[in-house]
């Protein structure tokens, strides 16, 4: 549970997992904290925010939540199923609660923005519910609560990105981190809450972006993922005389002031060495430039590996979903994809069973699937989500069952898609950036291939460390993992 298997920013692998922090900040601190986090890669990253706010506030991380001063909670509102394992989760801590009267219970991110105070009605135990935006004033709240007052700020912010906050990596491998560029989104897509629990879209400074990255070089990283809700419309523009140019190849971000753009960051950060791969999640469909994808092909550093949401196969539905896209436009990508990085790994989310959806909006999706190839993709079925333009304008009108066999449909064909793109890879070699020991055995290297995929490797024979790169010849394959040796 605590290997980062995808780039993607809903990594349904990690969901709830406890944090300790990596070397460095075992402290000697007199309070504890217990975090789990849930949801999107957002999340895990807020979660690494939080953990230096609370450090500079004498707080250690413990991955026991027995021994905990303060457990909190950073929830995810995408699908109801996530708000209810949450529930459950929070019932568990009201029961140490009980036993343990100080301990603080603190609700932080998606739910805590959409539910407010409400919480605090709902799930009396609980003494703090912080928005995604409000994070920074988690020390005064939690003084409030030790004093015996509720603690909530639920405020969003249009400047808030935490960019002057160097975040302390929770139970990573050293090896690959996440690191946010852009936060909210100003799309609606009307099955999504995320517009309302993390506000509008604003871009994080470019020059901490890129100072983060180096820091994660110089510590020993060689992986960093830029993570936004629709990273191709990152924009920032330099206010004061900042020196952005230095190191940005052929783009013209200059020191007099001009916007970079996503493609221009991208560069910048591939920058910083070529032994530092780079990958980025989330695309949205409409925003994803030649640009951007003509910068993937030209730097060997930055992984062939596109996450491209497509939602639904259907025109109809996709109007209805707002994504403002059609089919015709996204298998246009598709293509630019493929003419431009012949080579790159495309992965998508579909959503089963919106309002309205026929069996023929279905057979359209599987026939989008079947042409875009997908090597991975997440799937779900519709969960209406309050407040949303959907729940407002459209009757949740498909019957679970149906929504449920559609959906066993999609994955069965990604299943088989998944395989056909593992079998294409027998007898190739990758260059394998190793994260550390294979899950299955520790005789076996596990890294992962610029497209993202998986791939295992005997360590016998070889004398790599954690953080090289190896050449692998694949000989099978899994339906998720290639199977090889260095050559
Ligand atoms: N129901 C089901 N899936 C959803 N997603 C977002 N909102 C919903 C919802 N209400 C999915 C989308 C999105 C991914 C992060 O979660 O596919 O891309
Ligand atoms: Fe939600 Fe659409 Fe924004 Fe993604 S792009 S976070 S699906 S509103």
């Amino acid at each position: 549970m605590l290997e980062f298997t995808s780039t993607r920013l809903h990594d349904e692998s990690r969901q709830g997992e406890a944090y300790a922090p990596s070397a460095g900040h075992t402290t000697m601190a007199s309070k504890k904290f217990y975090i789990e986090s849930y949801g999107c890669q957002m999340n895990f990253a807020d979660s690494e925010i939080v953990a230096s706010i609370l450090h500079d506030k004498g707080f250690g991380a413990t991955r026991n939540f027995e021994e905990a001063d303060l457990v909190l909670l950073n929830t995810c509102s995408i699908r109801e199923k996530a708000e209810q394992t949450v529930r459950s989760r929070l019932h568990i801590f009201r029961q140490l609660k009980r036993s343990k009267p100080s301990l603080l219970i603190g609700v932080l991110g998606c739910m805590a923005e959409r539910l407010k105070s409400k919480f605090l009605e709902e799930e009396r135990l609980v003494d703090l519910v912080v928005g995604p935006d409000a994070y920074r004033t988690l020390p005064g709240l939690i003084d409030e609560a030790e004093g015996g007052q509720k603690g909530v700020n639920v405020l969003l912010s249009r400047e808030e990105t935490y960019a002057d906050i160097a975040p302390i990596r929770l139970d990573s491998n050293g090896i690959t981190a996440f690191v946010s560029i852009m936060r909210g989104c100003n799309n609606m897509c009307s099955f999504c809450v995320v517009p309302f629990t993390r506000g509008r879209e604003r871009s994080r400074d470019a020059i901490s972006i890129i100072q983060e990255c180096e820091a994660l070089f110089n510590e020993g990283y060689r992986e960093v993922t830029l993570l936004g809700q629709n990273v191709d419309s990152y924009y920032w523009y330099p206010e004061h005389d900042k020196d952005f140019s230095a190191g940005v190849g052929n783009t013209s971000a200059t020191a007099t002031g001009e916007a970079v753009t996503f493609a221009m960051l991208l560069e910048r950060v591939a920058n910083i060495s070529p032994l530092l791969r780079v990958r980025f999640s989330t695309s949205h469909p409409k925003d994803i430039t030649d640009e951007v994808l003509h910068t993937i092909s030209r730097y060997e550093n930055i992984c062939n590996y596109i996450h491209l949401p497509v939602q639904s196969g259907s025109n109809r539905i996709l109007q209805l979903m707002n994504r403002t896209y059609t089919r015709e436009w996204y298998m246009s990508k598709i293509k630019r994809i493929r003419e431009i990085i012949p080579d790159c790994g495309i992965s998508s989310d579909i959503i089963t069973g919106f309002c309205t959806e026929t069996d023929e909006d279905q057979q359209d999706t599987l026939e989008l699937m079947k042409f875009a190839r997908y090597d991975m993709s997440y799937m779900f079925f519709y969960s209406e989500r309050p407040g949303t333009l959907a729940a407002r304008r459209y009757k949740d009108d498909i019957p679970e069952e149906v929504k449920k066999k559609r959906l066993d449909e999609v994955v069965k064909l990604q299943n088989k898609l998944s395989r056909e793109s593992n079998l294409n890879d027998i007898g190739r070699i990758f260059k394998v950036l190793i994260e550390g020991d294979s899950k299955r055995s520790a005789e076996d290297w596990r890294g992962r291939s610029t497209q993202n995929k998986v791939v295992v490797f005997p360590k016998k024979g070889c004398d790599f460390v954690k953080g090289d790169y190896a050449f692998v010849k694949i000989n099978e394959c899994t339906g998720a993992t290639l199977i090889g040796e260095a050559v």
